[in-house]
């Protein structure tokens, strides 16, 4: 039912976790994938043998660290080259660092504010000149339950992701009528990012948290990116949809 043939997709931290599971998605759809990738060079190319068994598209991965213009400048540079625009941007790359105010350390505040933040707002700018001359330009940000109810030690963390729900809002508006901008806000997830974090008694702990009473999978995740970006949601713009299991969000 969602066809994306022909659509040309770029999905930040695209060799793990919920963004190779969006690459796998989207390419099962129809559509050619940039894995953008930084240390994890060795997975962001079997995520690319994945996406070239899923479909003949022209499928790539490029290394390019979010936080820094100069490597977003020539990530773009290479896309518009290689395939002459772009249709999806997936703001997904993260970090989720441990940060407790009272022992707030400079460097895990700034680290975090540069992947989580400064990253989506140097990519979209560089996608919107690109997004502006497709059809179906939209661009879906990865926010987080953390960013709505705020997440005790990870303050940094939570803040980051509240400001990629307002920058989202804000960008709709500024981006539309060409440009679609929605985020996707993930509770837990089944991840490298979390594998620590849900050890032991913690997924007991966690479970009992969510109504549906699992952890979702990457793909849990991928499904409303793909809808999102997808004409089947042409008349949504400026929304966050919750993925979390029903999780109550304030309270
Ligand atoms: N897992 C959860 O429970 C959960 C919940 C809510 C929201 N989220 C959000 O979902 C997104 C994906 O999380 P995940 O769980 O899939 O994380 P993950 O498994 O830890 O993967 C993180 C990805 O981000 C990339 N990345 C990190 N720093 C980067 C940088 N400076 N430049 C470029 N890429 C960078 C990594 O690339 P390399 O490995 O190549 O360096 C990796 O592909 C994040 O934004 C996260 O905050 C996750």
């Amino acid at each position: 039912m969602i066809d994306l043939s022909g659509f040309r997709v770029l999905v930040t931290g695209g060799s793990r976790g919920i963004g190779a599971a969006c690459c796998r998605l989207f390419a099962r759809a129809g559509a050619a994938v940039v894995v953008q990738y930084l240390a994890s060079g060795g997975k962001a190319r079997a995520v690319v043998e994945e996406l070239r068994r899923i479909s003949g598209a022209p499928h790539r991965a490029i290394r390019c660290d979010v936080t820094e213009p100069s490597q977003i400048e020539v990530l773009f540079r290479q896309v518009r080259e290689d395939w002459g625009g772009l249709d999806v941007l997936v703001n997904n790359a993260g970090v989720w660092i441990h940060d407790p105010l009272l022992q707030l350390d400079r460097t895990k505040l700034d680290a975090t504010l540069a992947v989580n933040v400064v990253g989506p707002f140097l990519c979209a700018r560089e996608a919107v000149p690109l997004l502006e001359r497709s059809e179906h330009g939209s661009i879906v940000n990865i926010s987080s339950t953390a960013g709505q109810r705020g997440e005790a030690y990870y303050s940094p963390y939570a803040a980051s992701k509240g400001a990629i729900i307002s920058a989202t809002k804000s960008w709709s508006t500024e981006l539309a009528p060409r440009i679609r901008v929605n985020a996707v806000a993930p509770g837990w997830v089944d991840t490298d990012m979390t594998a620590e974090a849900l050890g032991g008694d913690r997924r007991q702990e966690a479970l009992a948290a969510i109504p549906l009473r699992r952890i979702a999978t990457p793909e849990d995740i991928a499904a409303p990116v793909v809808f999102l970006a997808s004409p089947l949601a042409r008349h949504i713009t400026g929304e966050i949809l919750n993925v979390n299991g029903g999780s109550v969000l304030v309270g």
